[in-house]
């Protein structure tokens, strides 16, 4: 840490959409830590971006940040294929590092990463499946805990943007979109998951070429829960992340937008997030924060590099059925106990 202002020092990789968002975040809304470096494949970003924050500076390439001895924490958002070759050397010097979801966009570099983790002591490496931090989504995992409703049976999901810049292939919509439900239902349930199938019905004329959009994921995990889920990633209306959950005695839902409802002109409206940055942004601000205080003596507090790895087995998993139009099943190793103390 700094020795005069008592802050992490972090260098964020990838100052795009999400990147900035957390730079953001950092200066202004949680504490403990600060933004020294802004490195990003496009300078003219990575100056914008490190201009308007203090003490920061933009950086030419991530391979000199990570020799930095002023640098204590990495904080990684760019695009998931390039996660891998920075995660690496992160991992070598043991710097705890924030990387954005997904952890790697395969199964077999997922594995090289937590092969590499589990030879320091304990985890350095957090993901970012920030919904695991959203206070609707840790609402429903008390009630399915706590068995308040029975056991719960299944799981109604729908995940839509307004439009995406950054999907634009069908493996993607499985590796950047639909990869935060295979966490959070894997997260709900506390079950593996078993089997995913796809279904494609007819595609939104705004889908971009090669992309049948919305699809629908059949998930079902080993305990026997099944997930349906809508993904719709050019609903054009807004952005929605809601999820029913049906159990024995009851139904759970969370996701609905709620803050503000207008009645005016013989009729009433209610306001829809834009953006993820806007629906999230609470659950964003207490996953940093809490990775910020755990990163500070060395550990992680929040889904881990083994986390990352499952989810990219289910991509794989998912892109088979993607393309197959199969039920094809998942197989994840099984948990190392490195990784079975994590409790979020
Ligand atoms: N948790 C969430 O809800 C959420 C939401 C959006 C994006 N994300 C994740 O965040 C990451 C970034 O997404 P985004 O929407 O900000 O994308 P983006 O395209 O807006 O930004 C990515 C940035 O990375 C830069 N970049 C690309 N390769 C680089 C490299 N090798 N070194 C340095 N910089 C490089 C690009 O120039 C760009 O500025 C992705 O992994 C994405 O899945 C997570």
């Amino acid at each position: 840490v700094d020795t005069v202002t008592d802050d992490m020092r972090v260098a964020v990789i990838g100052a795009g959409m999400m990147g900035a968002d957390h730079v953001r975040r950092i200066t202004e809304r949680i504490s403990g830590a600060r933004v020294v470096a802004v490195v990003d494949a496009d300078a003219q970003r990575a100056a914008a971006v490190a201009d308007s924050t203090p003490g920061a500076v933009a950086r030419p390439d991530a391979t000199e940040v990570l020799a930095d001895p002023n640098v204590d924490a990495l904080l990684i958002a760019t695009p998931g294929q390039f996660h891998e070759s920075i995660l690496a050397p992160a991992l070598e010097r043991g710097l705890p590092v924030f990387c954005e979801k997904p952890l790697t966009l395969d199964a077999a570099s997922s594995l090289r990463i937590v092969e590499l983790e589990q030879k320091r002591d304990r985890p350095v490496v957090q993901v970012g499946f920030m919904r695991r931090f959203d206070a609707g989504f840790r609402r429903l995992k008390d009630v399915a805990d706590q068995g308040a409703l029975g056991e719960l049976l299944l799981l109604h999901c729908r995940h839509r943007n307004a439009s995406s810049h950054l999907v634009n292939s069908e493996a993607l919509l499985i590796q950047d979109s639909v990869v935060h439900e295979f966490d959070i239902i894997a997260w709900l349930t506390g079950s593996e998951l078993a089997t995913i199938e796809v279904r494609k019905p007819r595609s939104s004329r705004h889908a971009p070429d090669g992309l049948a959009d919305p699809q629908l994921v059949l998930i079902e995990t080993e305990s026997g829960v099944i997930a349906d889920v809508e993904i719709f990633i050019n609903a054009r209306y807004g952005y929605e992340v809601s999820t029913e959950a049906v159990f024995e005695e009851g139904v759970a839902a969370i996701g609905q937008p709620t803050e503000l409802v207008t009645r005016t002109s013989y009729a009433q409206s209610m306001s829809i997030a834009p953006t993820f940055v806007e629906r999230f942004r609470d659950a964003y601000d207490t996953q940093l924060q809490r990775w910020v205080n755990a990163a500070r003596n060395g550990a992680i507090d929040g889904p881990s590099a083994w986390d990352g790895y499952r989810a990219a087995v289910a991509c794989e998993a998912g892109i088979l059925a993607q393309a197959s139009g199969e039920r094809v099943r998942v197989g994840a190793a099984p948990t190392p106990d490195f990784y079975r103390n994590q409790v979020i």
